[in-house]
């Protein structure tokens, strides 16, 4: 048998390869996760009872049509109408398995072999993944000295064959938010180009404000360029259900359906359920997990306010922090290492997120608490202290 060779010449899952190193650690100290971003609570009451009810329901196990549960899409919709005050109708809504599948569905019906799309760096790993996976070729927007992308630096990486915009916001890995004049700029620029702008709101629910994250959905013509991808495992806290959504015009979500009904046929029916239950039952549960992970950004953001041990954090919203390291000229896979193995705190390499090595790191928030996030500070500055000696340190 061979394999195709653009598969094999993708990396393997940059958070698979992270936890790998936990083999070999070799103390004994209580091990600091701020890898993988992943809510450690269990999902609301009345969802985990709804989902219950479903699995015990004659019907539970049923497919659902492609799209999606059309209770599901009808709240989802009108949750959106309600948080951006614009207007998305049902029909503008595809249910996935995750803001994964939605991205990739997305591009795959947006782009051939050969075209172009546009990542804001850094980028989160499975969108560049995807794209070279299918032989689109990823060009990169180089962010501002505050990490966020702007639509003036976008103009020099369009080309001809670029075929869509991909932004994050609140970002991951950077956990940079871009605001709404910064999105409105993109949309406009990608509708001078007849382009897609693919914004990827997994975090929207986590930023520090309640209004709306841009106002692209009040124009009654965004469809023409917007296509707005969401996840509701954080937001309900049911990662493994596999549960995201697509909005998007009609004519964009019927190309999708087709990708959809092939990979999936439809996405999980209990996980939609869950979905569901949690935008008609969880409201204010969901309001108060998003105020516990804003004050774990203030604890993390005044933990590291002195710099501890020379490790610098440069920005930080969503789930994350995007942290510089001090051992200029080294390796930062090697840095990362040397943190699992000797300090027993593992996070992210930053280059898993850029073609490149800019000596910063990934840190996740949402797996520890306040204690936790203290301890990751004394450790840095553990870390830290042969660079602030001079060990290590290139020019
Ligand atoms: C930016 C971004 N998009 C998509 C995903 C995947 O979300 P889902 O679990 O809905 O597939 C994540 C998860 O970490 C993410 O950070």
């Amino acid at each position: 048998m061979r394999l195709g060779p653009r598969t094999v010449r993708q990396i393997d899952s940059p958070i698979g390869t992270a936890y790998a190193l936990l083999d070999q650690r070799a103390g004994d100290r209580e091990l600091l996760d701020l890898a993988q971003a992943v809510p450690r609570y269990p999902a609301a009451d009345p969802v985990i009872e709804h989902i219950v009810a479903t699995a015990r329901d004659a019907h539970g196990g049923d497919y659902v049509e492609i799209a999606g549960l059309a209770r599901l899409r009808e709240a989802f919709a009108a949750e959106l109408r309600q948080a951006y005050r614009g207007q998305v109708h049902e029909d503008q809504v595809v249910i996935t398995a995750g803001c994964n599948q939605a991205f990739c569905l997305v591009v795959s019906a947006l782009a051939e072999p050969g075209d172009e799309v546009v990542l804001a760096l850094p980028y989160y790993f499975n969108h560049d993944m995807w794209l070279r996976l299918n032989g689109i070729v990823p060009t990169y927007l180089e962010p501002g000295p505050d990490l966020v992308p702007t639509a003036e630096a976008v103009e020099s990486v369009i080309t001809p064959r670029t075929r869509a915009i991909v932004l994050i916001t609140p970002g991951n890995p950077s956990g940079a938010t871009i605001g709404p004049a910064g999105i409105t700029a993109f949309a406009e620029v990608a509708r001078r180009h007849g382009i897609a702008l693919i914004l990827d709101e997994t975090y929207r629910s986590f930023r520090d404000t309640d209004e709306p994250a841009h106002p692209l959905f009040t124009d009654p013509d965004w469809s023409r360029t917007l296509v707005s991808l969401h996840s509701f495992s954080k937001d309900l806290a049911i990662p493994g259900y596999r549960v995201g959504a697509i909005v998007a015009a009609p004519e964009l979500n019927r190309e999708v359906m087709k990708l959809l009904d092939c990979v999936a046929i439809c996405a999980p029916r209990i996980g939609q359920e869950a979905a569901w239950a949690g935008l008609v039952t969880a409201h204010e549960w969901r309001r108060a997990r998003a105020r516990d992970i804003a004050d774990k950004r203030r604890w993390f953001t005044a933990a590291m306010a002195d710099r501890p041990g020379g490790f610098e954090l440069l920005s930080c919203g969503g789930f994350f922090g995007w942290v510089r390291h001090p051992f200029a000229g080294r390796a930062t896979d090697d840095v990362v290492r040397e943190l699992v193995v000797a300090h027993d705190t593992l996070v992210i390499p930053g280059t898993a997120f850029l073609p490149d090595d800019r000596g910063a790191v990934r840190v996740s928030l949402s797996n520890v608490d306040r204690a936790a996030l203290t301890d990751f500070a004394g450790r840095l500055r553990e870390a830290g202290a042969g660079a602030e000696a001079g060990i290590g340190a290139g020019q």
